[in-house]
């Protein structure tokens, strides 16, 4: 069983009712139901946060150096500026993927730069919540879990 922890930055509470018409009505917990779901035929046991302020992301992650096989992160707006994060991510050992729901290539000129991306192994956006699911898969594959 490989020990996985899903972090999900700012604002990311709100999905369903945060800006519909982009990131959709599927709510957090509908698509951490759903990445249960496909741990389970995957092998893995995931471990949940969700956190408004960059310390305690920054903490989550810390702690996960001592205990998780891999990191899926959507860290939302601390993509496109949070040093501190990307620093965090880039001191793990284990395979880190980056997920976004929406393209971020495709929106407003300062989401197209990630200073995270460069600490992850892989990058999945544009897939609404399957960009997580697709996210798994991959992290899953990276670390030898399935
Ligand atoms: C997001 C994209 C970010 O630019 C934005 O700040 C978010 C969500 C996404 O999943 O598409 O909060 O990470």
């Amino acid at each position: 069983m490989k020990r996985i922890l899903i972090l999900h930055g700012p604002n990311l509470n709100l999905l369903g009712r945060r800006e519909p018409e982009i990131y959709g009505r599927t709510t957090l917990a509908e698509i951490e139901e759903a990445l249960d779901l496909l741990a389970r035929e995957l092998g893995a046991e995931l471990h949940f946060l969700q956190a408004n302020s960059e310390g305690e992301l920054l903490a989550a992650l810390h702690a996960a150096m001592d205990w998780a096989d891999g990191v899926l992160i959507n860290p939302a707006a601390y993509t496109h500026y949070s040093l501190a994060l990307r620093d965090a991510l880039a001191a793990l050992s284990v395979p880190v993927v980056e997920v976004h729901l929406t393209n971020v290539f495709a929106r407003e000129g300062f989401r197209a730069q990630s200073v995270t991306a460069p600490a992850a192994k892989g990058f999945v956006a544009g897939f609404g919540p399957q960009s997580y699911l697709l996210g798994l898969r991959g992290l899953m594959g990276l670390i030898g879990g399935s």
